[in-house]
C-alpha cells in the first residue's frame, strides 16, 4: 500500500521564525549546509495505512527510539535540489520531477516505500510557501533542498522496515566548496572503492556517503579537496567523485564521461550538461575512462579540460590531480573554455536568464 496522492498537509507555523534583519545577515554569506530555514516538512509512512500524516512543522530535533531501524540499518535515502532566484523576481526549481523519480528508485534499491512523484513535488512547493523569503538573491547562492526518507520502526530485526518517515529540510547555501568558485584539487584513492558491481552505487543513500568518509579524510590530508572513486573490480576505471560526477573535455572539441555501470550516481546535472553540450556541437562520449588515460592525455596536452559537476557543486573546474603514485595538472589548472561556457549556461538556465528550451525549469511563484 502506499496512497499519498492528494494528501492534506496541516501547517504549523513557526512561533518564533528567524526576523527579517537576522535572516538578511545569515543570508550575505551562507557557507553550505550550516544554516537552516523555519520550516520543515514530514510525512508519515506505515506499511498497513500508506502515506499520512502530511505536516509543515517549525524546523527543529525530532524524537526518536534509540531502537529506530535508521540508527542500526542505515535503511537512509536522500535527495538534493535547490530552489533558485529568478531575474524576475520569481523562485524556481531545476528538474525537480528527476529528483522525485530518483528518490523511488533510491527507495526501490533500499527496500523502502515509493513516494508518489506528485507527493513529493507538493512538499516542497509546501516549504517553499512558508520559507521562500530564505532563497538568496545573490549571484552563486541558493535554497538548497534536502528531502530525505528513513526507517522509523522501533525494531532490531534485520528487515524492510514497515514505518518510515520522509522529511525535506532547506538549507540556503553560496559554493560548496569553501574556497568559492575556483578549480579544485582531487584525491585518487587507491585505498577505498565507493561502490562495487550489485551495490547501492546509483542509490543516493547515506551509506555511501558514510563509505567515501574515509577516503574523504585522506584527500584533507593530502590537501585536496574532494575524491575520486575508481572502479571496485580493476581499479583503473574512474566512476566519479564523492559528491559529483567527472567530465573530460578534448583538444577536437569532444567531451568524455564515465558510462553509467550501475555503480554510479545518475547525476541530474550530467544528464543537463550532456544534453548542452551536444545543442553547443560538442560531440559526448559516455564510454569507460581510465585514469591512465587521465594522466597520459593530460600530459600529452589532448586532455584540456575536466570538471566536476553535481547539483551541490554546480560546474567546477578540476585543476589538478594527485594520488599516491604522483600529482599532474589539467591544462594550466585554470577554468577552461568549455568549462566556464556550460556552467554560465546551466546557471542562465536554472536563475530564468536565459529561455528554458527543455521545459527543465519549475516555477514556484
Ligand atoms: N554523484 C554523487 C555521488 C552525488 O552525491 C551527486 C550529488 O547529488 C552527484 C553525483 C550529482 O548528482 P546531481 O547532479 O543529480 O546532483
Ligand atoms: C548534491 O549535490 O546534492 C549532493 O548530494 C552532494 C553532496 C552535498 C552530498
Amino acid at each position: 500500500m502506499s496512497g499519498g496522492d492528494s494528501l492534506a498537509f496541516e501547517i504549523s507555523p513557526n512561533p518564533a521564525p528567524v526576523s527579517d534583519v537576522e535572516r538578511a545577515a545569515l543570508l550575505a554569506d551562507p557557507g553550505f549546509g550550516r544554516l537552516f530555514t523555519d520550516h520543515m516538512v514530514v510525512i508519515k509512512y506505515q506499511k498497513d495505512k500508506g502515506w499520512h500524516e502530511a505536516r509543515v512543522d517549525p524546523h527543529g530535533p525530532i524524537s526518536v527510539s534509540p531502537a529506530m531501524a535508521a540508527l542500526h540499518y542505515a535503511q537512509e535515502i536522500f535527495e538534493g535540489l535547490k530552489a533558485y532566484h529568478c531575474a524576475d523576481g520569481g523562485v524556481s526549481l531545476f528538474r525537480p520531477d528527476e529528483n522525485a523519480r530518483r528518490f523511488q528508485r533510491s527507495a526501490e534499491r533500499m527496500s523502502m516505500p515509493r513516494l508518489p512523484e506528485e507527493l513529493f513535488l507538493t512538499s516542497i512547493e509546501k516549504l517553499l510557501d512558508v520559507d521562500r523569503a530564505w532563497v538568496p538573491t545573490q549571484d552563486e547562492a541558493s535554497l538548497y533542498l534536502r528531502p530525505f526518507m528513513f526507517a522509523s520502526e522501533v525494531f532490531l530485526g534485520v528487515r524492510p522496515a514497515h514505518e518510515c518517515l520522509y522529511m525535506v529540510i532547506a538549507s540556503p547555501v553560496g559554493p560548496y566548496f569553501s574556497g568559492g568558485v575556483q578549480p579544485v584539487t582531487v584525491w585518487v584513492s587507491d585505498n577505498y572503492t565507493r561502490a562495487a558491481p550489485g551495490g547501492t552505487g546509483e542509490a543516493k543513500c547515506g551509506g555511501n556517503y558514510a563509505a567515501s568518509l574515509a577516503a574523504q579524510a585522506e584527500a584533507i590530508e593530502a590537501g585536496c579537496d574532494q575524491v575520486v572513486f575508481l572502479d571496485a573490480v580493476e581499479r583503473q576505471w574512474v566512476d566519479e567523485l564523492g559528491g559529483m560526477n567527472v567530465f573530460y573535455v578534448y583538444d577536437d572539441g569532444s567531451l568524455v564521461t564515465p558510462s553509467l555501470t550501475g555503480s554510479i550516481l545518475p547525476g541530474i546535472t550530467r544528464e543537463s550538461v550532456i544534453t548542452l553540450a551536444r545543442e553547443a556541437g560538442h560531440e559526448v562520449i559516455e564510454r569507460p575512462y581510465s585514469m591512465r588515460e587521465w594522466r597520459d592525455d593530460a600530459a600529452s596536452g589532448r586532455l584540456r579540460e575536466a570538471f566536476a559537476c553535481g547539483t551541490a557543486a554546480v560546474i567546477t573546474p578540476i585543476g589538478a590531480v594527485k594520488s599516491p603514485a604522483g600529482q599532474f595538472t589539467v591544462a594550466d589548472g585554470g577554468t577552461g573554455e568549455v568549462t566556464g561556457k556550460l556552467r554560465a549556461e546551466l546557471l542562465d538556465i536554472q536563475h530564468g536568464r536565459t529561455e528554458d528550451r527543455h521545459g527543465w525549469v519549475r516555477r514556484i511563484a
